[in-house]
């Protein structure tokens, strides 16, 4: 034999050796010794050796998991022993039932148990024989399955050749394959990318994935293997005990159940449901329940089978955590941000113990790339704690059912609605007057860079909305400090001060009274250039072109700009806000804009064509000040019907006189020159 040849053989030995270990510690103890890196340095080696020397190549190295050619179809394999199911139990009388009936037929007052979860996976057999994998088989009717030997063998956790100490010279291992979340997650993410189906859950992932003629598919997939027993077996070590069948298993490099343990009598097994039930959320794969076996094998032949399944195992099943149900309409639901979510309502149904009748469709494109439409069949999902949602349509619709579209305007406050461009959300324009996004529109609104109404908090607010004295951020100007006081957990002292903050808040800035309207994607510096080139006014009335002259605002900005101040809720908003008195230092601008900018006015009397805080509105617009009592600094006084004594007293001080049509007069041409 050539040198080379040799030193070559010898390497590839030690490499095909260390890969295994590192196999064994990563899959089976879930305690890798080497880095991803290292693990695929060393596989790179091995390969490039083989490569080299093509007669060093042997089925069983772990370069051989993937390759084979497509199959022509499955060949059928019959099971040396059929693969049974198990019994089930719903409740913890179930299971005492379940403990009583073994415990009656084997004389004994407490029987040990093995207790493990039961995956949600498919059920699989897999043969090693003189310690190689040979043969590889799905459930089918559980005497006769489908051979998937190349597909089992592109599973990473799968050994393709036993390891360990008293290594059998057969043994059937029986377990499930599954797909972990991460796993199913990261697929879905794969298919949602080439535009292909989505998988419904990771049983169905995982079964689509075995049953593939073409195993390089297969290898593609992530899935994972657990064993949970043992069929047909020959060798040394005696398996007594379940619990001794999966360590032996272990022993021999094949990853079992985990979460596993002996459980003696009914009290631990029963502790043992509530416990995995509890962290069923947290663990990395779908459980649909538990497992319990009579340990001792011995025990388990006295006790033997009836029709399909052993008297000696039982399957305490979870409430389902997915029903099928039909799909009866689809509502557009508005959420705090003014985002549309489609919502389907449903046939009730119990998913996971809870009675569900609505579930989220999350957005107009999952509509579209599951092809949900009303009257549809269809899974619904409920994960530990998550949102019930639908996952998929099981059933083909009869006849011709027209697509859901997201309404054109708010269910909920009638405003428009917009779709970004390039994102999936649609979103109500109703801004500040949606009452869906009222809350949340008016913790922006008093935040401290907007309004900067200190100790106004959520629960306050939320409290406020929920009585109904604030519906509108507009309404905050009206209320006063003993209907503040009359809420709940508010004392005298704190609606004070509230009404003292909210009072100072009056005085702002335009950017700052920008930024607070909330519209969307106008944060801080865009509410400063927009105060920087327009009037509230002009900016009212700028259309998106002119919007997008400023340097730093967008085509998405200006639309959702233009967008707002064309929703005739939220000009009446502001209008309010305004009449309600707040202003803002007008000094950047020109005289025009501001005809009567710096004088001061008192309003008193009925006025014909508007209210006193219409005409107050008006005023501020136009740079006036505004006060409740005449003074020496007064410039004007406008009256109207029945005039109180602030009449009197401007009269006696010589101060201008307006009437209401005198006063829009002035608010048009602005005061002559020479007048003061
Ligand atoms: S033992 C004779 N153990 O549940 C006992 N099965 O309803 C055979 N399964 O087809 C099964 N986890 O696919 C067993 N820890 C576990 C299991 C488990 C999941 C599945 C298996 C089987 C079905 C029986």
């Amino acid at each position: 034999m050539n040198a080379d040849f040799k030193r070559a053989s010898e390497r590839v030995r030690t490499l095909r050796a260390e890969i295994g270990r590192h196999n064994y510690r990563y899959h089976v103890l879930d305690d890798p010794a080497v880095s991803d890196a290292e693990y695929d340095r060393l596989l790179r080696e091995l390969i490039a050796l083989e490569s080299e020397y093509p007669a060093l190549i042997d089925p069983h190295s772990p370069t051989q998991r993937v390759g084979a050619a497509p199959l022509p179809g499955f060949r059928a394999v019959k099971h040396s022993a059929p693969m049974l199911s198990l019994g089930n139990a719903f409740s913890a009388a179930d299971m005492r039932a379940f403990n009583r009936r073994v415990c009656d037929r084997l004389g004994r007052a407490v029987i040990e148990y093995a207790a493990e979860v039961k995956l949600d996976g498919l059920a699989v057999s897999i043969v090693y024989e003189k310690g190689l994998l040979t043969l590889a088989a799905t459930r089918g009717d559980g005497y006769t399955g489908e051979e998937v030997t190349h597909n089992i063998r592109t599973i990473p956790s799968v050994p393709l050749s036993l390891t360990g100490k008293d290594r059998p010279a057969y043994v059937e291992a029986r377990g499930e394959v599954f797909m972990t979340h991460a796993g199913f997650r990261a697929l879905n993410d794969k298919q949602r990318e080439r535009g292909e189906k989505l998988f419904a859950n990771p049983r169905n992932a995982a079964a689509g994935s075995l049953r593939q003629l073409d195993a390089r598919l297969t290898a593609e997939r992530p899935l994972s293997f657990f064993a949970y027993g043992v069929g047909a077996y020959q060798g040394e070590a005696a398996l007594e005990s379940h619990t001794r069948t999966l360590a032996l298993l272990r022993q021999w490099g094949l990853p079992t159940v985990t979460e596993s343990g002996a459980a003696k009598g009914l009290e631990p097994c029963l502790r043992y449901y509530e416990r995995i039930a509890e962290r069923r959320a947290e663990l990395p794969y779908e459980i649909d329940g538990v497992v319990f076996k009579v340990n001792a094998i011995k025990q388990q032949r006295a006790l033997g089978y009836i029709s399909r399944a052993p008297r000696w195992a039982v399957a305490w099943k979870f409430p389902a955590s997915e029903e099928m149900t039909q799909l009866l309409a689809i509502e557009a639901r508005v959420g705090r941000t003014g985002a549309l979510t489609p919502v389907a309502r449903l046939a009730p149904v119990t998913v996971a113990g809870a009675r569900i009748s609505h579930a989220t469709l999350h957005n107009l494109d999952e509509i579209r790339r599951k092809d949900i439409r009303i009257g549809d069949w269809v899974i619904i999902r409920r994960a530990g704690d998550v949102i019930p949602e639908v996952a998929a349509v099981v059933r083909a619709r009869r006849g011709q059912v027209a697509e859901f579209n997201m309404p054109e305007r708010c269910p909920v406050c009638g405003a428009g609605v917009l779709r970004e461009e390039g994102e999936a959300v649609f979103r109500c324009l109703g801004g500040l007057s949606c009452p869906a996004q009222n809350i949340r529109a008016i913790i922006h609104f008093v935040s401290r860079k907007a309004m900067n109404i200190d100790g106004l908090g959520e629960k306050l607010i939320i409290q406020l909305t929920e009585t109904g004295l604030v519906r509108t951020v507009a309404d905050l100007y009206s209320l006063t400090a003993e209907r503040l006081a009359a809420l709940d957990r508010m004392g005298k002292k704190s609606a004070q001060n509230l009404i003292t903050a909210r009072d100072k808040s009056r005085d702002t800035t335009l950017e700052r009274f920008i930024y607070a309207l909330g519209i969307r994607e106008v944060g801080e510096a865009t509410a400063r250039l927009l105060a920087g080139h327009f009037t509230l006014e002009r900016l009212k009335a700028a259309a998106p072109e002119a919007l997008e002259e400023i340097d730093n605002i967008g085509p998405v900005a200006a639309r959702n700009i233009h967008g707002f101040f064309k929703e005739p809720h939220n000009l009446e908003i502001i209008e309010r806000l305004l009449a309600a008195g707040i202003r803002w230092e007008t000094e950047r601008r020109g005289e025009r804009d501001l005809p009567l900018l710096g004088r001061s006015f008192v309003l008193t009397g009925a006025l014909e064509g508007m209210t006193r805080a219409e005409a107050r509105g008006l005023l501020l617009q136009a740079g006036a000040k505004v006060s409740n009592s005449v003074s020496k600094k007064t410039d004007y006084l406008v009256y109207g019907e029945n005039p109180g004594g602030k009449y009197a007293r401007a009269k006696s001080l010589d101060i201008p006189l307006l009437t209401e049509a005198e006063l829009l007069e002035l608010l048009a041409t602005g005061p002559r020159r020479g007048e003061r």
